[in-house]
Parts: structure tokens; C-alpha cells; sequence
């Protein structure tokens, strides 16, 4: 199975940032998943716009941005001019999904989703026709290094189901591993964000083999 694999950069050197995205885009990654966390949506900061546009010069990979911010929708164009490629809001953020998402493909970004380990994948089921990506939470968003609740193995299946032959990544973030990402992988996944498992030491290039 190809599965794409997306590092979280949560888990690099803040301090050295641009360096860590040249060596994981070396490293032979897919995506650079970039999380952006308010202190209000979530209980951790992180980064914002400035930072995203400064590591856009770094690379050409595709920024994977995961909005976890409330409210969302007045943020959206300042990501898209930071050099977001897609952009992912929480279905819990916002009163109009709908709305939000729109509004990303209105810039030609593309758009997807998130969910909570709590909220049912009925949440985005007239929204599908809207989505590029459909981005499946295994841990509570909030911070790198957690376990992997498996609960989302069902939902990642229920999730393939609902969309069909609509070309949707279905991308799974928390907790995954080498031990775990062939499970992940067969119950539906082909896009795997991974913060520890890739930074946890020097070899990146192994740790993103290990994964895949
Ligand atoms: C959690 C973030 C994740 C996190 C993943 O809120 O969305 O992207 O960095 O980190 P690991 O892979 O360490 O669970
Ligand atoms: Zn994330």
C-alpha cells in the first residue's frame, strides 16, 4: 500500500526550523504538516502565518496546514498568502463548515476537514462534495507525543465507505508509529502525519522508511 507521510514539525527544533524542513523534505517526505494551535480551540500555541510564509522559501513540498483555531474563517486568506497548499479546519471550530470550506477553494487552496476523536464522521456528510481532505484525529488535538486512541480505526473505515469513488485523502493524526501504521494504512488511510515518530532521533530519512 503507498501511503504518503506528512511530519509534523510540532515535534521539530523551533529554534531551527527552516533547517528541519530542508532536512525532512531531504528526508523524503510527502507533505510538511503544519500545526496552528490559538490557546482558545485547543490548550497549546504554537505558530501562526509569519512563521508558515518564512519556511515557505525551504521547500516545495506541499504545506499541510491543520487549523486548530476558533473562529477560523477570518484566518483563512492570511494562510493562503503565507503559501498554505491545504488547508484543514476543525469541524468543532466553526457554525458553518460549509462556509469555511468555500471559502478555501475559493483562493484554489485545497480544503479539508478535522475530527475530534468525539465527533462522529456524520458531521461531514453533506459537506463531501467540498473536500480534498478528510484529516481523522487519534489523539485530543492539543499537543505531539500522545497515544493512539483506537477508536479511529472504525471511523477511518466508515469514512472510506461514505466517500466513495470522490477523490478524498482520508490523513490520520496522533500517536502514529512504525507499529501501528500498517493497521492504520488497511482500515483506509493513505495520508500519515507523524510529530514523534519521525523527529524522535537524528535519522529522519529511517524513521520516515519505518512508517512507510
Ligand atoms: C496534535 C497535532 C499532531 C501532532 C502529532 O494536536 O495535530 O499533528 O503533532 O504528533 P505525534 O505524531 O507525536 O502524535
Ligand atoms: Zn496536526
Amino acid at each position: 500500500m503507498t501511503v504518503k507521510i506528512a511530519p509534523s514539525i510540532l515535534s521539530a527544533d523551533f529554534a531551527r526550523l527552516g533547517e528541519e524542513v530542508r532536512a525532512i523534505d531531504s528526508a523524503g517526505c510527502d507533505y510538511i504538516h503544519i500545526d496552528v494551535m490559538d490557546g482558545h480551540f485547543v490548550p497549546n500555541l504554537t505558530i501562526g502565518p509569519a512563521v508558515i510564509k518564512a519556511l515557505r522559501p525551504h521547500t516545495t513540498k506541499v504545506f499541510d496546514v491543520h487549523l486548530m483555531i476558533e473562529p477560523v474563517d477570518p484566518y483563512i486568506e492570511a494562510y493562503v498568502d503565507a503559501g498554505s497548499d491545504i488547508i484543514t479546519v476543525h469541524a468543532e471550530a466553526g457554525r458553518h463548515l460549509d462556509r469555511s470550506l468555500q471559502l478555501i477553494r475559493s483562493f484554489g487552496r485545497k480544503a479539508g476537514v478535522s475530527l475530534n476523536p468525539a465527533t462522529p464522521e456524520s458531521a461531514i456528510e453533506y459537506v463531501l462534495d467540498r473536500l480534498d481532505l478528510i484529516l481523522v484525529m487519534s489523539v485530543n488535538p492539543g499537543f505531539g507525543g500522545q497515544s493512539f486512541i483506537p477508536s479511529a480505526y472504525d471511523k477511518i473505515r466508515r469514512i472510506r465507505q461514505m466517500i466513495g469513488d470522490r477523490p478524498i485523502e482520508i490523513e490520520v493524526d496522533g500517536g502514529v508509529t512504525a507499529a501501528n501504521a500498517r493497521d492504520v494504512a488497511a482500515a483506509g488511510a493513505r495520508v500519515l502525519v507523524a510529530g514523534s515518530a519521525v523527529f524522535r532521533s537524528a535519522d529522519y530519512a529511517g524513521n520516515i522508511a519505518a512508517l512507510r
